[in-house]
């Protein structure tokens, strides 16, 4: 009887432990852990008089074409800084002003985020994680390799950006498409200044490939 009562005692002493244990491991989680992030799309209140809606759906539309916009900005300076042979200058020159132009498009990006309510995600760990433009070629030094791959960068920025356009437009922000439709625009307009760099032969075989 005793002895029954004592293991009874021991058991509970045993439990009790063990559950302040647990509070003791979910206590320390709760304040030891970051807290969880934001939700991708959190939202400031603002008089924007656009619905919700919209405004989260274009919001969603813009974040990755804001890291598109600063990892193309990046990439322009790459093709800047390494470029080497005949046409240095021209060439060193023309990426400087393809630069500025993408860097006034990631401001325009970034803008109407938050003028939406939203947030920018500008920081090189949000543009590594968001962005869909590959990789740019290290190794190259060559202008004309410049040139192909900051034309096919370009290019791929536009892609994504028209994509935009139809989008935004569907979702009933003008404003937003109208801005895209400027930046596409401009880049268009870049992209045909750096392919005119590219020797007659080059442009045959990207006809061919495309
Ligand atoms: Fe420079």
């Amino acid at each position: 009887m005793v002895k029954g009562f004592l293991f009874h005692y021991i058991d509970f002493f045993v439990d009790t432990l063990s559950g302040a244990k647990r509070l003791l491991y979910l206590y320390h989680k709760r304040y030891s852990t970051p807290k969880p992030q934001r939700k991708a799309c959190f939202m400031h209140p603002t008089k924007n008089d656009m619905p919700l809606k919209t405004r989260t759906e274009v919001i969603s539309l813009l974040a990755p074409l804001l890291a598109d916009a600063i990892a193309l900005k990046l990439q322009t300076k790459q093709a800047h800084w390494n470029v080497k042979g005949e046409n240095f200058i021209a060439m060193h020159e023309l990426f400087d002003k393809v630069a500025a132009e993408v860097e006034d498009a990631a401001d325009m990006i970034a803008e109407r985020i938050v003028q939406l309510g939203g947030e920018a995600k500008g920081t090189a760990h949000a543009v590594a994680k968001q962005s869909r433009l590959l990789e740019y070629p290290y190794t190259i030094a060559n202008g004309e390799k410049h040139v192909f791959a900051l034309s096919s960068a370009i290019a791929a920025f536009n892609e994504n950006g028209r994509e935009g356009i139809d989008k935004t437009d569907e979702a009933g922000d003008a404003i937003t498409t109208d801005m895209l439709t400027g930046i596409v625009r401009g880049l268009d307009k870049q992209m045909w200044f750096v392919e005119s760099h590219l020797k007659e032969t080059e442009q045959k075989s990207q006809r061919k490939a495309g």
